[in-house]
């Protein structure tokens, strides 16, 4: 659900090998991308809505929602259309960056505009990326056997000319760089590289947490 152009389709067609794979995603351009990746004809990608989806009723053994459920207009009843069409013992997924406690990878460059007087647009339902509130859901949606995990991930940057190059692509930061003056984006690289960390190759490091959660469904 919310496929976007592919990427996590991909590595579940080469970790997985799953006997058919369908995704959806409400961007034309973003499914064109995706069909373009060639991945056979065990794969298939349509324009479609989490909220309503068309598929019928306990038509996969899993679903799963890659970095989506901040996006969606009403959460829960996006996991509820992704309980329908999972057959009852299959499994409903999710993980999404923790950007509640500041967990996307895009979290400290928004922090940095905002003290400059920018406001990079935010999700709408940012408060369903927290683990606490992910388990609510999961629990009140009726699965069971639910398991989740925060999976912690690690970007380095040679320097902050690459940090910058980077992160100036986020799509709610990309809106605003045209706005900023030659002064604000070196102020802004400044702070960025004031904030990130060093390793021991002396490359810039920055952390991103994305919350997981997982449960079954069982029969209505
Ligand atoms: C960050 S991308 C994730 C793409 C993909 N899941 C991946 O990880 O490779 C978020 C996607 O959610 C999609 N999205 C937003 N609202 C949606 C909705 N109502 N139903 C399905 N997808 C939606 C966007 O179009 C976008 O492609």
């Amino acid at each position: 659900m919310g496929c976007g152009n592919g990427a996590f389709s991909q590595l579940i067609t080469e970790k997985s090998a799953p006997t058919f794979l369908s995704g959806i995603d409400p961007s034309p351009e973003q499914i064109e991308f995706a069909r373009e990746r060639g991945l056979g004809s065990k794969a298939a990608f349509d324009v479609g809505d989490a909220m309503s989806l068309s598929f019928s009723d306990d038509a996969f053994d899993l679903a799963v929602m890659a970095l989506v459920i901040f996006f969606l207009e009403d959460p829960p009843k996006g996991l509820s259309e992704m309980i329908r069409v999972v057959r009852p013992g299959g499994t409903v997924a999710n993980y999404i960056w923790d950007t509640v406690n500041k967990g996307s990878p895009s979290s400290l460059i928004s922090e940095h505009l905002n003290d400059m007087g920018y406001q990079p647009d935010s999700p709408p339902n940012p408060q369903v990326s927290e683990m606490t509130t992910l388990k609510h859901l999961w629990n009140s949606a009726g699965t069971t056997e639910i398991t989740s995990l925060p999976i912690i991930v690690e970007r380095s940057f040679k320097n902050i000319d690459e940090c910058w190059s980077i992160s100036s692509l986020f799509p709610n930061i990309q809106n605003i760089v045209p706005n900023l003056t030659n002064k604000e984006i070196d102020e802004l690289k400044g702070r960025l590289e004031g904030s990130l960390e060093v390793n021991s190759a002396g490359e810039l490091t920055q952390k991103a947490t994305a919350n997981a959660i997982k449960g079954i469904v069982t029969e209505p």
